[in-house]
């Protein structure tokens, strides 16, 4: 599929007509795709589609099916049970924010949790969903809910001062709402991935309150309506519970929080808005700084919605979610939602394997942690960053570690995977539904 990219322009912002046409045929395209890909006499990657836009008319120009004497090839053997779900099933119907309305399927990870209403969730990085079949279909079969996992951030979304690039994010939304997922934005205002004429540019304090005003009205404004909760801010916190020095609290202040917040509510009233940080499960000054902050925010009449725990563990050293459980609740204590954002358990590798009592002790976490967000009402999602360990952040930048996701590099289940099956299986009905 590597062809389709390079053929589709990168998107400036559209408002109105074009940008509606634009999205009805992209949405349909991973339609037509999902379907194409499930054909059970189809061939891996004999699928090629060409779009072609002119005057921001797009003209499903033609696709033309490589399929070979289509025997044999599935996609069965990938990933559990893929070949059955990327299509979404019965005539497509959508809700308001054009998400198409499928049930994901029975044993699934999101079809298992429905009872509780809680959203199973995973990072998605755009190139693997573009490239890997396998990827697509379980990405489209067990999840609820799905981040961008870099192309909304900053340095890829807006990389020049008046040029923003919607494309790649726009693909995974599209992607959401052809197969019923919700889409959790990130994010707004970070420290990293910004863009070189923002980290080095030369800004008064009111220039970048007007530089942070524009983007998010433009980013939010872009995908108004689709995006169900936005990471307004990422990472303010050091772990010594300080305010992380970061272009926005040196350049406006501790106040740009609030104003993030403010402009991210104007530009979308009904997203949920969140706060996102690591290392929060760990309870201590870093959690105590993020507690007060957004109890002085949620004072002060802030629209702030909820707070995101991303949960990046180390399996031989992950917290009970024993001790997570009453930290939830006390942020849930001040009327705010709670959500694990970025969860995902990496192991220390011996000679790049993960010996089979760590794949063990990593089922038990992944249960845990699972559980605890089942069990706390107003926890609404529970998201990986990253399904298979064929595409995890983890090895790249922690080098030792790895094997963090519920998937090995083959799409096969992990003990991880059985124990989240097992958890929501067992725990899901009884929960009340949120
Ligand atoms: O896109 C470029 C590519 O063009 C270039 O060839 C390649 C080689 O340098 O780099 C690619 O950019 C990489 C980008 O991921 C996209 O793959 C960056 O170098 C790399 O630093 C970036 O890493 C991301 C990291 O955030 C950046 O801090 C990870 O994928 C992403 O998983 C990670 O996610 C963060 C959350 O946003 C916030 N919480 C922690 C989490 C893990 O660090």
């Amino acid at each position: 599929m590597p062809g389709l990219m390079r053929d589709l322009p990168a998107r400036r912002t559209t408002q109105g007509q074009s940008a509606t046409t634009f999205r009805a045929v992209d949405k349909n395209v991973w339609r037509l795709l999902s379907f194409l890909e499930a054909r059970p006499d189809r061939q891996p990657g004999s699928v090629r589609t060409r779009v072609v836009k002119r005057r921001g008319v797009a003209l499903a120009a033609s696709v033309v099916v490589f399929a070979s004497a289509c025997a044999g090839g599935t996609t069965a053997n990938v990933g559990p049970q893929a070949t059955s779900t990327s299509a979404p099933s019965g005539p497509a119907t959508s809700n308001p924010t054009g998400t198409t309305v499928v049930s994901h399927p029975a044993g699934s990870l999101q079809g298992l949790a429905e009872p509780s209403g809680v959203l199973i969730g995973t990072a998605v990085d755009s190139a693997a969903l573009i490239a890997e079949v396998p990827y697509r279909d379980t990405l489209a079969k067990d999840f609820g809910i799905v981040t961008p996992e870099n192309d909304m951030k900053w340095g890829l979304i807006h990389p020049e001062r008046d040029r923003y690039d919607f494309a790649k994010a726009d693909q995974i939304v599209d992607f959401a709402q052809a197969h019923g997922q919700q889409v959790h934005g990130h994010n707004l205002a970070w420290h990293n991935q910004n863009p070189d004429w923002l980290e080095h540019g030369t800004f008064t304090r009111d220039e970048l309150i007007q530089i942070l005003h524009d983007h998010i009205s433009t980013v939010v404004g872009h995908f108004k309506g689709r995006i169900a909760m936005w990471d307004v801010v990422n990472e303010a916190i050091e772990s010594d519970g300080s305010l992380r020095q970061t272009v926005w609290s040196k350049g406006i202040g501790p106040d740009y929080l609030e104003l993030a917040f403010t402009f991210a509510h104007d530009a979308d009233p009904t997203a949920k808005l969140y706060y996102n940080d690591y290392a929060l499960e760990l309870g201590g000054p870093k959690t105590e700084a993020v507690y007060n902050i957004v109890r002085d925010l949620k004072n002060k009449g802030v629209p702030i919605d909820g707070v995101g725990f991303q949960t990046h563990l180390v399996n031989q050293v992950s917290p009970r979610a024993a001790n997570f459980a009453p930290i939830l609740q006390r942020f849930v204590d001040l009327g705010l939602d709670v959500a694990i954002t970025e969860f995902d358990d990496a192991i220390k590798l011996t000679a790049g394997t993960t010996a089979a009592a760590d794949l063990e002790q990593q089922a038990v976490t992944y249960r845990e942690f699972v559980h605890a967000c089942l069990t706390q009402v107003r926890c609404r999602s529970f998201t990986m960053w990253g399904f298979t360990d064929q595409h995890s952040w983890i090895p790249s930048i922690l080098p030792g570690l790895g094997a963090g996701l519920p998937l090995d590099k083959n799409y096969q289940p992990k003990p991880a995977y059985q124990a989240m099956v097992d958890e929501l299986r067992s725990t899901a009905p009884a929960t009340p539904k949120r």
